[in-house]
């Protein structure tokens, strides 16, 4: 039993092997949050919460000789609005009177077996037979809109997952102007915020801080998750660091605009409230009808390593979805810096002819092969191929890619239109614009309304028929612009505040029909790179594409940040040309191939423009992923350097849980002269048992490895890496 109903006391407690979260029916009736984090049991952890008369904290009306209980210091499960809580809201809610205020009291509970669905919206599910969900029904009673608080525990994998469902059973409107996923309060402790931003070609670098006592916001207001800002937030100890301190995790399984707002407060408690973006957001809630919240995913583990490793086991586990979520991923060739738009049928051909050679499995016709496509300005919502340069058209095509015992896969950008497109031409209102007013143009393209049934059918036909005539065994899912001029006719005045939501719901939708429709299908999601990877998408796409920067040593940084939430086996990761297109860095072959290697792996280049010495080596760096993939992206990820700082070296490690095989990578970021050694400390082995280093044959115990350290030869070169595997043979003898 992972919930625990303490009747007398109102205490529900949730436990994970290595976490408590305990909340209280409190005699007004709030739910107040009384703890999170390392296991304490089932004990009462109201001890924590002494209250005091606050000077300018006033009294709920109902406790007005309590001068000692504000809901201005109580710490709650989702804090109200306007009624006397001046801290981070969690509710938005407009009455047809006027009236703003909304605070919730208890109702009722129930607890089962099993973990709680989201009607449209991503949710983990339960693998196993172990999680348990947790609702907490509350009411506001003056207007009685009612909220019902979803929690799910997965006891081993030690998270938490929430979200929130309000119903108006009035007969009156209610428009929602905020409802949040998750309000977390932590009364105790000193804290850093560690968030992930970046930009195109430079995603999800982490920046830690310690909390000010202001407010902090982390979001997007792109109508996407974002290039910018991840829909991830870790809450660390200001000592923690990989291996121990205390680390709190909040992961929205959302893919559109989003806010997660930390505050540390007059008293130094810290509450973070994590959700859709309120920005623009405003929600019709008629009498009777309910609204669910994307799902947010907490999870506390002593040390970031520990903390990633919980999602990364979670998101392959419990999120991710389909036949791929944990089998091989074809090593695949893509097209895109081979050919960029220059492709027709003899050029891609050949490609796949000379990928065919090198062991690829999977061939990818990325951009440019579709009606009126010759660069980004025509083309997008007209998804049947340009016969000018595909003749014989891409049925004939695939068939010859699939004779030459490749996968064929290709590249789609659904949501978009191009204003030279015959789809324009037809229905130029299905794409977003505000009445009146030109629209702003991403790439020269706009955004199609999936707000709308016959758009999403229109792409989903359009899809299934080019996946099933054309025998498509992956779909790469692009998306290059942020969203705006968010207006649609097909919606009252009064609901255009639905549509950033609606948009996101429609490409939920539009993805489950299609996967559900392909289930052989490899689905890879993309956004410029990687400008909407999150939990969210994950559900649909078991792979992102990383980034558009394709640099190796760019990566490094940038797989390094993905890496604290994200499993190598989410991160589209290819070997591209030397020098690189957007950087223009030159870098060994064999570093780009390791590097790759730490993600979903693949080639992105001219294989005609390689020596006879890279194809070989090409051949070998494959047959060698194939060997360790299970180990990467099954395995712990370890990261032994601090890969946004400007080391001359980044090191990463993958352990198998059982601890029998190992594989170090590193990669030198400058050589120096008359260099120190470099001693890697290990992590993930068994200390008692002796290893053998395959490259060499050589032989060091578990310990020696992880407190001694593997001492490197000296890095020489520009960009050096090494590859280690460290394979388990015997245990040492506990006499020995
Ligand atoms: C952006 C993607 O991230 C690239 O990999 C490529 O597919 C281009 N779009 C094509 O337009």
């Amino acid at each position: 039993m992972s919930i625990v109903y303490d009747k007398s006391r109102g205490l529900l407690t949730l436990e994970t092997d290595a976490s408590t979260y305990q909340m209280r029916i409190e005699d007004h009736g709030y739910l107040e949050h009384l703890y999170y984090g390392p296991k304490v049991g089932v004990s009462d952890m109201s001890f924590m919460h002494r209250r005091y008369d606050r000077g300018f904290s006033g009294n709920p009306y109902a406790a007005k000789f309590e001068r000692a209980f504000s809901l201005d210091t109580l710490c709650q499960e989702y804090s109200s609005f306007g009624v006397g809580d001046y801290r981070i809201h969690s509710i938005g809610a407009l009455h047809s009177d006027g009236s703003r205020c909304a605070e919730f009291h208890y109702v009722s509970h129930e607890s089962k077996a099993g973990k709680y669905a989201l009607p449209g919206l991503p949710a983990a599910y339960d693998n196993g037979g172990e999680a348990e969900t947790l609702i907490v029904t509350l009411r506001d009673p003056i207007t009685k809109l009612t909220l019902r608080l979803y929690y799910g525990v997965f006891p081993r994998l030690d998270v938490i997952t929430r979200a929130a469902e309000l119903i108006n059973e009035g007969t009156e409107d209610v428009f929602l102007e905020k409802a949040a996923s998750v309000c977390l309060d932590i009364p105790f402790g000193s804290w850093d915020l560690l968030s992930f931003h970046g930009r195109h070609c430079m995603e999800r670098q982490p920046e830690r801080a310690a909390l000010s006592h202001a407010v902090q916001i982390v979001s997007s207001e792109r109508g996407m998750s974002s290039h910018q800002q991840n829909p991830f937030v870790i809450l660390c100890d200001r000592e923690a660091n990989e291996d121990h301190g205390d680390c709190f995790g909040l992961m929205l399984a959302y893919s559109g605009s989003f806010k997660a707002e930390i505050e540390l407060d007059q008293f130094d408690s810290v509450r973070v409230v994590m959700g859709i973006s309120d920005t623009q957001f405003r929600w019709k809630l008629a009498g009777g009808e309910h609204f669910f919240t994307p799902e947010a995913n907490l999870a506390f583990g002593d040390g970031l390593t520990r903390l990633s490793h919980i999602y990364h086991a979670f998101l392959r586990n419990n999120v991710c979805r389909g036949e791929y979520k944990l089998a091989h991923r074809p090593v695949l060739l893509n097209s895109w810096e081979a050919t960029y738009y220059a492709v027709n049928e003899n050029r891609i051909l050949a490609l796949a002819e000379q990928a065919a050679a090198l062991g690829v499995e999977l061939f990818v016709l990325d951009d440019g092969w579709f009606h009126g496509r010759r660069d980004d300005n025509a083309g997008l919502g007209d998804w049947f191929e340009d016969r000018d340069l595909f003749p014989h058209g891409l049925t004939h095509l695939a068939k010859k890619i699939l004779a030459m015992g490749l996968q064929f896969g290709i590249w789609v950008e659904p949501e978009m239109v191009s204003e030279a497109s015959e789809l324009y031409r037809a229905h130029p209102d299905w794409a977003f614009q505000a009445p009146g007013r030109a629209p702003m143009l991403g790439r020269n393209q706009l955004v199609l309304d999936l707000t709308r049934d016959e758009v999403r059918d229109y792409l989903f036909d359009a899809m299934a028929k080019l996946f099933r005539e054309n025998n498509i065994h992956y779909v790469k899912w692009d998306l290059n612009r942020s969203l705006s001029d968010l207006y649609s006719p097909a919606w009252e005045p009064g609901r255009q505040g639905e549509l950033g939501h609606r948009y996101v719901l429609g490409i939920y939708e539009l993805l489950e029909r299609l996967t559900a429709a392909f289930p052989h299908i490899l689905f890879e999601g993309c956004a410029g790179g990687g400008g909407r990877f999150d939990a969210g998408m994950l559900y649909y796409t078991p792979q992102i594409w990383c980034s558009d920067d394709t640099d190796a040593i760019e990566r490094l940084a940038i797989q390094y940040g993905t890496s604290f939430g994200y499993p190598a086996s989410a991160m589209g990761a290819h070997v591209s040309a030397s020098p690189n297109h957007q950087t223009g860095r030159s870098t060994p072959l064999n570093t780009r191939g390791i590097v790759a290697m730490s993600g979903t792996f693949g080639y992105e280049l001219d294989p005609g423009k390689l020596t006879e010495t890279e194809k070989q080596e090409i051949r070998a760096q494959i047959l060698r992923f194939r060997e360790d993939e299970m180990l990467v992206h099954g395995g712990r990820y370890y990261r032994l350097t601090d890969a946004s700082k400007q080391l001359p070296y980044v090191a990463w490690q993958f352990t198998s849980e059982d601890g029998s095989k190992s594989l170090l990578n590193v990669v030198g970021r400058h050589s120096q002269a008359n260099a120190p050694l470099i001693h890697l400390r290990l992590k993930g082995l068994d200390p008692k048992a002796v290893y053998e280093i395959a490259e060499d044959g050589s032989c060091l115990s578990g310990a020696a490895l992880m407190y001694g350290g593997y001492t490197l030869p000296l890095l020489t070169g520009d960009y050096p890496a090494i590859q280690l595997h460290f394979v388990r043979k015997q245990a040492i003898r506990e006499d020995a």
